[in-house]
């Protein structure tokens, strides 16, 4: 057998058609076997269109307020591709808790849990969360973040295919949570106590942070208000040996007060008390800046004295911008007490192993989206995101909305997610048996569902029938004005959609539109890809007009290539 790398009888041609393939091949990064086993799912779609099914007697309505939520069941790659055509560049933050590839068949590909004896359960992970990355990236606004809980079997290759997908550049940073300070006992090594989120913007230069507070109890220490909000005291004087006064005599200088404590100077003035930084035993110490920068802060009241003792003493105002540490130890997110207690007070009974604490979510929605963000969890499992969303929304007035997609593997959609986030907006008697108030909202609840793809007439006007609700979700529009055969239109407290089947309603449609005076966005039915505007010209300031199915089939050739 001639050795594997024996290029002696090679042609010249065949020898240059190597080079060059070698030389495009990639040069660092991250490389897998991405076509032993390509994702059923996602093959799927070359031969059936994915859409949406909207399940009535799920709807939840608690007339509270007038924010619908979203949750849809099936496989998040579908649910994704139906997300890029009603939500392209709409989502402010996704935040997602993927199966975490442990080798405990802990998730499904193609249908098989994936054990540690799966020789390509490495390369199966990596295209499962590529296909699905790549869908969710479109679905970003500019200002857009993407973080992804993992822990230690996958961080490695998950930070890879980040960097590859969003690019390094927009990699904000690794966070470490500590979420179960126990640790596990059967560890034969480090017994692990943390996870990690990876935290990638859509683009760096137009992500920012909110100016929030995450950690109450240091929070707390800062018990004084003044125009430039909260701060604490903290004494100028640093007593330390590497502050005495022979080790810094440049910070050893006397600060003049006045008798009524609001003058504050480095000027020597008659009357005034001389302080020096001497503590009562008498050893002399430093001021923690030299005179000159004592001079520059010494506005605006930075400085304070207290009469404490016969002594006076002097104080600055510390203030802490909130910059937020990669590393979160915080009670508040360990997942037994946070999570998994949690669900099991609303369910009453330990329904799901592995929520996040809900505080968790809480915070991390809290530093990166606004108060009306659309935040998507495309794993949500026991829906811990919709939850933090309902109850930051009710604890600050905020219009978030949440989009949360799962399988129902194990019913984890049908019997945990599902209800659980019903409880949460109506109330529920918790295992106490304590009645717990229904923090609002509404749901839309959706099943994926699909048309075969060849593009015959016959299966665009099928796309086109069931595409309603696809129609109305990226509208926004849920409210059903009127239903025939030809026609439907819906609407919102702002705006109309108008969806026209058959040409010939036209003026029928007109006649049903005739009174209102709010935009509409009007889906025509069209084999080719005419809009009709000529026919609509009377109507034209209120009216934005789309051709289907081929504005859908547009999003999807694009996406399944
Ligand atoms: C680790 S759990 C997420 C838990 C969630 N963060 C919580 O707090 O409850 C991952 C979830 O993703 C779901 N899942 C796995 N593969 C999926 C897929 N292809 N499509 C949709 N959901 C999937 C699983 O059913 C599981 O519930």
């Amino acid at each position: 057998m001639t050795p594997r790398n024996d290029y002696s009888g090679w042609s010249k041609e065949d020898l240059i058609k190597k080079v060059k393939a070698l030389e495009k091949r990639k040069k660092y990064g991250l490389v897998w076997d991405t076509e032993r086993e390509p994702e059923k799912v996602a093959l799927d779609c070359q031969t059936q269109l994915p859409t949406l099914k909207e399940i009535k007697e799920n709807e939840i309505q608690t007339g509270k307020d007038d924010i619908t939520h979203i949750l849809i069941e099936g496989d998040n790659y579908h649910s994704l591709s139906v997300l890029n055509y009603t939500h392209e560049k709409c989502i402010d933050l996704i935040y997602i808790d993927p199966p975490f590839n442990t080798g405990a068949s802990d998730w499904k590909y193609n249908n098989n849990y994936i054990d540690a004896n799966d020789a390509f359960r490495h390369s199966k992970w990596l295209s499962f969360m590529k296909h699905r990355l790549i869908l969710a990236k479109r679905l970003l606004t500019t200002r857009g973040f993407l973080i992804c809980a993992i822990d230690a079997n996958e961080l490695f290759s998950l930070g890879l295919l980040l960097d590859e997908i969003f690019g390094e550049s927009n990699r904000v940073g690794l966070v470490t949570v500590i979420h179960n300070p126990k640790g596990r006992n059967l560890s034969k090594h480090f017994s692990e106590n943390s996870e990690f989120m990876l935290v990638y913007a859509k683009d760096i230069s137009s992500a920012i942070f909110n100016d929030v507070v995450i950690d109450e109890d240091k929070q707390a220490t800062f018990n004084l208000n003044d125009d430039q909000g909260k701060y604490r005291l903290e004494p100028f004087m640093r007593v330390r040996t590497s502050w005495s006064r022979e080790n810094k005599p440049k910070c050893h200088y006397p600060i003049y007060v006045s008798k009524d404590l609001k003058d504050i100077t480095i000027d020597k003035k008659p009357d005034y008390y001389e302080v020096f930084p001497k503590t009562e035993d008498g050893r002399e110490w430093a001021w923690k800046n030299v005179p000159g920068t004592f001079v520059r802060l010494n506005k605006n009241g930075y400085f304070v004295a207290v009469a404490k003792n016969k002594r006076v003493e002097i104080f600055h105002k510390y203030r802490e911008k909130q910059v937020f540490k990669n590393v979160w130890t915080n009670k508040k997110y360990q997942s037994e007490f946070h999570g998994t207690n949690v669900l099991k007070d609303i369910l009453g009974e330990n329904a799901f192993e592995y929520p996040k604490s809900i505080h968790l979510v809480e915070d991390i929605i809290k530093i990166t989206s606004k108060k009306d963000s659309v935040i998507l969890d495309y794993f949500a499992g026991s829906g811990t995101t919709g939850h933090a969303v309902l109850s930051l929304n009710s604890e600050d007035g905020g219009n978030r909305r949440f989009i949360l997609c799962t399988n129902n593997e194990n019913n984890i959609c049908t019997e945990v997610c599902y209800p659980r986030i019903q409880k949460v907006m109506r109330g529920y008697k918790n295992s106490k048996d304590e009645n717990v108030s229904g923090l609002g909202g509404n749901l839309k609840y959706y099943k994926t569902e699909f048309v075969p793809a060849a593009p015959t007439d016959k299966n665009k006007e099928l796309l086109t029938r069931q595409s309603i609700e696809m129609l109305t979700l990226r509208e926004g529009t849920f409210e059903k004005v009127s239903e025939n055969p030809s026609y439907v239109i819906y609407k919102n407290s702002e705006k109309y959609t108008g969806i026209i089947f058959d040409q010939l309603s036209f003026e029928k449609f007109k006649t049903a539109v005739a009174k209102v005076n709010k935009p509409i966005s009007l889906y025509i039915f069209s084999l080719a890809d005419e809009d009709f505007s000529d026919d609509f010209t009377d109507m034209k300031g209120l009216l934005k007009i789309c051709a289907i199915p081929e504005s859908i089939l547009r999003v999807y050739r694009r996406i399944f290539r």
